[in-house]
């Protein structure tokens, strides 16, 4: 038997055993570009080395509360209905949405737990959910039509406060065993008339199942709940709407905060990250070329600096793309570690609006919205 071992060609083995499996994920999910999290997949971040500012698809994160949908292109429709219509219901096939004038945009998206594990790892605190590392984000360039165009077209009254985009997966059914029914997440209807597309391309090719074929929501800059995949109707309304996705979850709870929590969460926060394994090794007495990836919700970064001796002196790192607002910018330094031993590499991101990432991120118990100087460890040899 060791001998047919033997005999089956190295990749072909090293690919079978590395493919990872979620539950209702459609695309491969390979060892080297993804960690599998219960019904979600987590990018590795050095696997973005080299990918240039958008992410392929093939490497794109997934974050599922049920599974992936196989929904029909064809006969999909949109339906936009509610008291805040100046008529009926409205219906809109693909057909018609690509009829409208198209718009195209360079956007993250970002769940607002990327990063969750720091506060546990780094600042010693229990928080609850999915346990990212900083996997959970991407950057695509997503075409499709304005929502604002769309609503316009339904008759939207000027009476109207609130929309609520609900996907077409299957009910999500918590731990404990309630229906929470599908995800759904309302959106003031002032965000929705400014930047929020109906996406149907992701990097100049339909939207693949995993990332809500045949049309999602986008929401530029803000939590990644906002950007409903497989969106099958949205609501829209006179009077605010609730869905458990921002009374429940996607507020910040604890010490702290109100005990119905702060206002539902809107904009992403700040990060940088090292496209470097945790625990990395370098050698000694040898330049390192190192590379990362800064981005913020709040506005473009404008500035990174390094730190390699625990934040005592900092310097510029270069950047590699043109600042952008909803984007990310990659980054590069060079390190010559001299002494053997463990290491820890600091970034720290500044962005157009004057925010620097802080030394600690405020505790939430749902370790939302992590934007604390990550304290990337290597070990030099
Ligand atoms: N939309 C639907 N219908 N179902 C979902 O499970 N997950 C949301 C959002 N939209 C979700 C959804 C969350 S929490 C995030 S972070 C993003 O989709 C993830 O988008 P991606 O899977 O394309 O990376």
């Amino acid at each position: 038997p060791s001998r047919l071992a033997d005999a089956v060609p190295a990749a072909l083995a090293v690919s079978r055993a590395s493919a990872a499996r979620a539950p209702g994920i459609v695309k491969p999910l390979p060892d080297e570009l993804f960690t599998v999290r219960g019904t979600n997949a987590e990018t590795k971040f050095e696997s973005l080395a080299g990918t240039g500012q958008l992410t392929p698809a093939s490497h794109f994160f997934v974050r599922n509360h049920t599974t992936t949908p196989r929904l029909d292109a064809a006969a999909w429709k949109l339906t936009v209905w509610g008291d805040g219509l100046t008529g009926g219901a409205r219906e809109f096939t693909l057909a018609d949405l690509k009829r409208l004038p198209s718009t195209t945009r360079t956007a993250f998206v970002e769940c607002a737990g990327n990063g969750r594990t720091l506060f546990a790892t780094q600042q010693g605190q229990a928080v609850s959910g999915t346990p990212w590392t900083f996997g959970a984000i991407g950057t695509a360039r997503w075409r499709g039509v304005r929502l604002a165009d769309v609503l316009r077209r339904a008759g939207l009254s000027h009476r109207a406060v609130d929309v609520m985009p609900r996907g077409l997966d299957d009910d999500y059914v918590t731990a404990d065993g309630t229906n929470l029914g599908r995800v759904r997440r309302p959106l003031p209807l002032a965000k929705a008339l400014d930047d929020v597309l109906l996406a149907y391309e992701m990097n100049g090719e339909p939207l693949p199942p995993d990332h809500g074929h045949p049309v999602r929501v986008l929401v530029p800059s803000w939590v990644g709940i906002a950007s409903v995949k497989w969106v099958g109707d949205i609501e829209v309304s006179t009077k605010p709407l609730y869905s458990p996705w921002n009374t429940d979850f996607y507020r910040l709870f604890g010490p702290g905060h109100p005990p119905e929590g702060s206002t539902p969460l809107t904009r992403q926060t700040l990060k940088s990250v090292y496209e470097l394994p945790w625990n990395a090794t370098l050698r000694a007495g040898e330049r390192h070329r190192l590379t990362g990836r800064s981005w913020s919700g709040g506005g473009a970064v404008t500035r990174v600096d390094i730190s390699t001796d625990h934040g005592t002196t900092w310097h510029r790192a270069r950047l590699h793309d043109v600042p952008r607002h909803g984007s990310w910018v990659r980054w590069s330094t060079d390190w010559r570690p001299r002494t053997p031993g463990p290491a820890t590499l600091l970034a720290r991101a500044t962005d157009t609006t004057g925010r620097v990432q802080p030394g600690t991120t405020a505790h939430n118990t749902q370790g939302y919205l992590f934007d604390a100087v990550v304290r990337h460890p290597v070990t030099v040899e």
